[in-house]
């Protein structure tokens, strides 16, 4: 799709029926205005809230609404606010999570440059739920665009005193800062992201203390992705049974981002009902497969998420049912492979991403990532052995050991090639080539694998 292409798209979709709630300003060639995400309801919540001093009922409405976190964890948003104790210790944080560096994914992106203000007024509100002064916008350094556009509107906000002392008269005072990341993966991660944050090796850190009770500086922190705050101004505007009611499912509430990439017709970013058929994002929204290219398989969330094959074609596109089927949600970002995709190579370019992107701080993660990208390497490129297989099934088990959430995600592809397309690996070894006609790859010299 060329730029005129894109703007068309995106006029359609504005003309369709399916609610859009997140885009409601989305233009297909420019930023909404704070006028216009005024004229549209914004920042009536954080007036109605800061007026009446409704922490509890704000509170209250996001837990109602079960709003799960879009980040890719898909946690309960009301259960971690009521996590920071009433009689916590000041100052408080808020982090806004905007790293997005999962391969596939690029919703926040999207959100960010279309209605800045529909973030700044859902930190703001969160900030007040748990009392917090300071606000940090972490973002990936390729989105630089972005944290201008941030830096700017924040200034915007503030002038309107949407931002800074004593909001809107009230006597609560909240700012926001853009902080610009130093460009690892692992960063995006929470506990990292906080360690990033105070200057320190991004590494994880496995709780006990959770971050809201010690975070940044030892202070209460709560940390939420940038779709996730986005659907609270929403949340507090029209309460919790409206939020719930977008859903197609029973157990989806609101609308999820689906940033759609790979052999359809027209991949973009597209807001649907939670529990919306992945068929249907797929044939409706994303215009089919491109021409010639029959479906083989997706990974639904991200690069570190299982592939779903046709079996699940029908599935319906929410947290619950994923996770019922064995797979999950991720960040909702759909990547489409067709019949003519070697899912080796595929799997080979995730391993690839994640050996380079390990922090390197626990041995199975550090180690066992480039061992498990020389194994693939060898199987694409016809040098591969019958005994890599079990060696490959072991490792993608033994991850699960490492010592945070990265590793789990680095191997679920591994591992749902091997459940799903253990015919195509075993093809490999056996006719000494890729049966897709790829050519071989550099092979490292480091880590061979003894089998
Ligand atoms: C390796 C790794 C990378 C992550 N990257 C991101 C990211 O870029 N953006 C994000 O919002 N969450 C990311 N997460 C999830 C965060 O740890 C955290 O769960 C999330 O930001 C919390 O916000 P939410 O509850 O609103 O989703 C990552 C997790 C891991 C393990
Ligand atoms: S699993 Fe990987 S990313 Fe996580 S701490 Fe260990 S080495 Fe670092």
């Amino acid at each position: 799709m060329d730029r005129a292409d894109v703007r068309q798209h995106i006029t359609e979709l504005n003309k369709m029926d399916t609610p859009q709630v997140l885009f409601k300003n989305r233009h297909a060639d420019r930023i909404a205005t704070r006028e216009e995400y005024e004229a549209g309801g914004g920042y009536e919540a954080l007036k109605r809230i800061l007026a009446k001093g409704g922490r509890a009922e704000e509170q209250a409405a996001i837990k109602e609404a079960v709003l799960l976190g879009r980040g890719g964890a898909a946690f309960p948003m009301g259960i971690k606010l009521s996590t920071v104790a009433d009689d916590a210790p000041f100052p408080r944080y808020l982090v806004c999570n905007a790293d997005e560096m999962e391969p596939g994914t690029f919703k926040d992106r999207v959100l960010l440059h279309a209605d800045p203000h529909q973030l700044i007024e859902g930190m703001a509100l969160t900030a007040f739920a748990i009392q917090a002064e300071k606000g940090i916008l972490f973002i990936r350094p390729e989105y630089e665009n972005a944290a201008r556009i941030l830096e700017r509107e924040v200034a915007l906000a503030r002038e309107a005193g949407y931002l800074g002392e004593k909001i809107l008269g009230s006597g609560f005072s909240f700012d926001i800062d853009v902080h610009r990341s130093g460009g690892r993966y692992i960063c995006g991660e929470v506990t990292a992201q906080l360690n990033a944050l105070m200057g320190r090796r991004p590494n994880p850190q496995q709780p006990p203390p959770y971050p809201t009770e010690s975070g940044l500086w030892g202070q209460p922190t709560v940390l939420q992705n940038v779709e996730t705050l986005c659907c609270v101004p929403h949340i507090v505007r029209n309460g919790a049974e409206w939020f719930k009611s977008l859903a197609l499912t029973e157990a989806g509430a609101g609308t999820k981002i689906f940033p759609v990439s790979g052999r359809v017709n027209r991949p973009g970013c597209y807001e649907l009902p939670m529990g919306i058929r992945l068929s249907a994002i797929i044939e409706d929204h994303a215009g089919g497969m491109l021409p010639g290219s029959e479906f083989k398989a997706v990974l639904p969330g991200g690069a570190s998420t299982r592939f779903l094959t046709r079996e699940h074609y029908d599935i319906p596109m929410d947290f619950d049912s994923l996770k019922k089927a064995g797979h999950r949600l991720g960040t909702g970002a759909i990547m489409v492979f067709d019949h003519k995709t070697c899912m080796v190579a595929a799997t080979l370019n995730l391993i690839e991403f994640f050996a380079r992107e390990s922090c390197g701080w626990c041995t199975p993660c550090r180690e066992g990532l480039p061992y498990i990208r020389d194994m693939l390497r060898r199987i694409e490129n016809g040098q591969g052995k019958e005994g890599f297989i079990p060696i490959l099934e072991q490792m993608s088990r033994s991850l699960w050991n490492s010592y945070c959430a990265f590793a789990p995600g680095a191997v679920s592809p591994l591992e749902s090639l091997l459940t799903f397309f253990g015919d195509e690996v075993r093809e490999h070894i056996s006719a000494r080539k890729c049966p897709f006609g790829n050519p071989p790859t550099e092979l490292s010299d480091n880590s061979l694998p003894r089998a």
